[in-house]
């Protein structure tokens, strides 16, 4: 069991309308109170932060608010696109950047995560840096070269003290939203190539306070398998977040493998 506490995201992607969002965070902040032994945040379509956030805030709840995306410019013309400075805002203090959606149906390039990775930490927010082989990719041997580079690229610049507020979100692209989950020995195979291309990167320290979570198709059935791996220190919940009873049966199953404090 290792020291590192473990952290469950759930990222609603575009899914939900107002009502919905509220209610679900309300579900969520009355169902979960084990920040100390699990971090937690939320990630809903951005229309919906300001309510979501409140109506966590209402409920005195420790789950983080998330933003799925964002714009790493400061401000100006940049039609469509928000800012950090817009997220911070609304209480969001944690991004996503690099999901498998947005390098692959948006068309995002690793010289643009990077930009977002620097700005977000930049403006002292929290990142959560997704990485993962397509399936073609791993059916030619390439998952580890994938990974190690998406994961070099978009930490390019980062400082050493940055680098405690930064997770890796390992999720094979041919496991988000398709109901095959990587096995539990092979993720944590991918979890463990990846802790130590932190540490050639790093250093060794880093590498083990660095918290990696999986991501794909994870769901109450299979989370506790996945979380009891030595290096996979939560999840990314994409379709099981949206449905309070599953994401928080899943919050308890990375809590049952929280260190058990001194
Ligand atoms: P999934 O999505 O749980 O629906 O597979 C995971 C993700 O995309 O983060």
């Amino acid at each position: 069991m290792s020291a590192r506490k473990p952290y469950v995201g759930g990222n609603w992607k575009m899914n939900l309308n107002g009502r919905q969002a509220v209610e679900l965070a309300s579900e969520l902040a009355g169902g979960f109170a084990a920040s100390d032994q699990v971090q937690a945040t939320v990630f809903p379509p951005f229309p919906y932060l300001d309510k979501v956030g409140q109506a966590l805030a209402a409920n005195n709840s420790p789950i983080q608010l998330g933003a799925q995306d964002f714009y790493h410019q400061p401000n100006g013309a940049y039609t469509g696109e928000v800012s950090l400075a817009m997220l911070k805002d609304v209480g969001a203090s944690v991004v996503l950047v690099g999901h498998s959606e947005r390098r692959h149906v948006i068309g995002e390039t690793d010289t643009l995560l990077n930009d977002k990775t620097l700005a977000a930490l930049e403006a002292g927010l929290e990142v959560i840096l997704c990485i993962g082989e397509k399936i073609e990719q791993r059916q030619t041997d390439k998952t580890d070269h994938i990974n190690t580079g998406q994961l070099g690229y978009g930490l390019a610049g980062v400082s050493d003290a940055q680098m405690a507020r930064v997770t890796i979100a390992y999720e094979p692209v041919w496991a988000i939203g398709t109901g095959k989950t990587a096995t539990p020995q092979d993720a944590q195979n991918t979890h463990q190539i990846i802790r130590r291309a932190l540490g050639f990167l790093y250093n060794d320290n880093i590498a083990n306070a660095v918290r990696i979570q999986y991501g794909g198709s994870c769901k109450p059935s299979n989370a506790a398998e996945l979380f009891a791996q030595p290096d996979i220190d939560g999840g990314l919940i994409g379709g099981a977040a949206l449905k309070p009873e599953d994401f928080l049966a899943i919050l308890q199953a990375a809590a049952d493998t929280a260190p058990v404090p001194a």
